[in-house]
């Protein structure tokens, strides 16, 4: 049975984003969805994984606008002005390494453990955007050390939390959630705009993925067809 109840209040985490601004777009236009808030460095309530006190600052200053059944955090990370994601074992760097694992892994991490508090015990989903590359098992082409390691590392961070959750509050799943490929700021460098889709379609299919979510998917990678993936 879905756990997202109808209607139901939403938090996008990372609305600035291109994913986050097209979920943000789709649930201001749902019927179903009673409210959205969106959440980004910038934003009222500001969350910035380059500083970390923002995290709980941020949950904090939410508390009253909760409890919310549906939480995305779109939050991360793949290349940046200084570096690109390594094609080989020479091009691996600490600063690089360490710089995602924050964005894609730890800042997540801190973001479930603060902002869990403003789920709706009584039936709540909350979603991190992971990527297939992170899948160890689906690891055939190498390369991208850091991205693939990071988005590894907040997969088992996910499941971790899930099994805690069932225990201690059984009616709110947690999900990593792969987009597909999209054409965004973050896959441009790739290719993006020839081979990724319209943001829209990504993230449409993806709600219509977190709306049947039920208690027995919760600690899942899912796609955004549905579809399981291994870990
Ligand atoms: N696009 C794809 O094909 C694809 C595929 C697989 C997985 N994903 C995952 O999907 C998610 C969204 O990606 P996207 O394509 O929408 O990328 P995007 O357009 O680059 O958006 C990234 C978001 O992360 C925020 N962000 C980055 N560093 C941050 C930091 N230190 N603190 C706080 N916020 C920070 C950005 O905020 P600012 O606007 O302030 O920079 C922005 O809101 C990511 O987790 C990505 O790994 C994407």
């Amino acid at each position: 049975m879905p756990l997202v109840p109808n209607p139901f209040r939403a938090l996008i985490i990372g609305s600035s984003g291109t994913i986050g601004s097209a979920f943000q777009e789709l649930l201001e236009n749902n019927p179903q969805c009673q409210e959205v808030y969106g959440i980004h460095r910038n934003s009222l309530h500001p969350i910035d994984y380059d500083d970390e006190d923002s995290i709980a600052s941020s949950a904090k200053s939410l508390l009253e606008k909760g409890p919310f059944q549906l939480i995305i955090n779109t939050i991360g990370v793949l290349h940046s002005e200084r570096w690109m994601p390594e094609k080989k074992l020479e091009d691996l760097h600490a600063d690089q390494l360490m710089q995602l694992m924050k964005v894609n892994a730890i800042g997540p991490a801190l973001t479930m453990k603060h902002f869990s508090k403003l789920l709706d015990p009584a039936g709540s989903v909350m979603a991190n955007l992971s990527a297939k590359v992170g899948s160890i098992e689906d690891n055939r082409l190498g390369g991208w050390y850091s991205y693939r390691a990071s988005k590894a590392a907040l997969n088992m961070l996910i499941k971790t939390a899930a099994i805690e959750f069932g225990r201690t509050k059984p009616n709110c799943a947690l999900i990593a959630l792969h987009p597909g490929t999209v054409n965004s700021n973050l896959s441009r460098p790739f290719k993006g705009e020839q081979i990724g889709r319209p943001p829209l379609d990504a993230a449409q299919d993806m709600l219509d993925v977190l709306l049947s979510v039920g208690k027995e998917d919760s600690g899942s990678f899912i796609s955004y067809s549905g579809e399981r993936l291994p870990w």
